[in-house]
């Protein structure tokens, strides 16, 4: 039996696609229906029932641009400070990840706003960095899309300074990306928020590992997962540091396996391929290794562009409800602290894995057991 608890939750549909040139949607790049609207008050409803069960995750990634292909997959996106602003007032107990691009925020900015949102969330507040690599944003932004490790760079001095902000007062600070004369930030975070990345490629590691609390891997199986991770943390040793894990998951649970399948053989039938190519490009074109450790090492592209439209990119949890459990507690045991759930249809899905998965992985030791295990669907 598992003693860690495994923290679950979302990877939000607060990024997706909306009419008029794609339908509704978030996570599948495919044109069946899906019952998932990447709205404010969506995502709203899904923080509540969140909460309400207990389940501790609502992680927001923040995208610009056009989104991807003509359907423009992913070209909606909330910002997820704003966003977290509001759901910290209507939440108690979620932990709220923002996303920041280092190329377009100033850290003194970012800075002054987390330190507002820890205290509007009483210190649940988190922030995810990513470093870019969609270059119709920076085309937009007429921000130039430097190289890929140079990026990194930039993002390694952009933490450096936000943990100035946070915890100095009058610093003084000279890189290459960023001067601060006589820094200062009141109010200050009670403690530092934690930090989150997802960056897949050598350079997108070192930086977690040194400077990051949380990596959040791709990687599909948990045999990659374990690899992965044993990388990662020995990267993070050599720092003093050890990470915690967190990685995504589209859900997919089913009265049985055969009908899970078959379902999933639908969405790929009506696959937004066209999207799906304009991202798969965009990802391999400005990073490195994201194709290969995102998608599988050595995988034709028909599958690659398969695991892109089926929850971009994430493992699969398909099946009936035991397996589903079955399969999330071989990625806890494979060193995973948390999973950010997705869905097709994502309020009635994530309030059916509430009631009948759940309490599987409780009563497997895989989650701790809440104290009132009634309250948690009801309003
Ligand atoms: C779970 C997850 C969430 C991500 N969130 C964002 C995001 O919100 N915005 C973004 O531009 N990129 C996002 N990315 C992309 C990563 O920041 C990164 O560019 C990608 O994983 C490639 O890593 P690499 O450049 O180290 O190869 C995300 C990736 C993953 C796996």
């Amino acid at each position: 039996m598992a003693e860690r608890h495994l923290e679950l939750g979302l990877f939000a549909p607060t990024v997706g696609s909306m009419p008029p040139a794609g339908k509704p949607g978030a996570f599948l790049l495919s044109h069946a229906e899906q019952r998932t609207e990447p709205t404010f008050d969506y995502n709203l409803r899904l923080a509540r029932m969140l909460d309400r069960a207990g389940l501790e995750l609502f992680f927001m990634a923040q995208r610009g641009g056009k989104g991807f292909g003509p359907s423009r997959f992913w070209g909606t996106s909330l910002d997820s400070f704003t966003t977290a602003s509001a759901l910290a007032m209507a939440t108690e107990q979620l932990q709220l990840v923002s996303t920041v691009h280092t190329a377009f925020f100033h850290p003194g900015l970012v800075a002054r706003i987390g330190a507002t949102l820890d205290q509007i969330s009483h210190g649940r507040w988190r922030l995810n960095i990513v470093s870019g690599w969609a270059e119709n944003d920076f085309r937009m932004l007429d921000i130039p899309l430097i190289e890929h490790d140079a990026r990194y760079r930039r993002s390694a001095e952009f933490v450096e300074v936000l943990g100035k902000f946070w915890t100095e007062d009058w610093f003084d600070y000279a890189g290459e990306y960023y001067t601060i004369r006589q820094g200062t930030c009141a109010p200050k975070p009670a403690s530092p928020p934690l930090l989150y990345n997802a960056g897949s490629s050598a350079a997108g590691r070192e930086f977690a590992a040194r400077y990051c609390d949380w990596f959040f891997t791709a990687a599909l199986t948990p045999e990659a997962v374990k690899e992965e991770i044993a990388d990662v943390q020995a990267r993070a040793a050599t720092y003093g540091r050890r990470l915690r894990i967190v990685t995504y998951a589209l859900t997919m649970c089913r009265e049985t396996e055969a009908a899970a399948k078959q379902e999933m053989e639908d969405i790929l039938a009506q696959g937004d391929y066209d999207a799906a190519r304009e991202f798969l490009e965009g990802i391999s074109g400005q990073t490195l290794g994201t194709t290969k450790s995102v998608l599988g090492e050595g995988r034709a592209l028909d599958d690659m562009l398969k695991s892109l439209v089926l929850g971009v990119g994430s493992s699969k949890l398909i099946g009936p409800p035991e397996k589903v459990a079955h399969d999330i507690a071989r990625l806890h045991e494979a060193g995973v602290d948390a999973i950010g759930l997705t869905f097709r249809h994502t309020e009635e899905e994530l309030a059916d894995f509430i009631q009948r998965v759940v309490p599987l992985l409780e009563q497997h030791g895989v989650r701790r057991p809440r104290q009132t295990p009634a309250a948690r669907v009801a309003d």
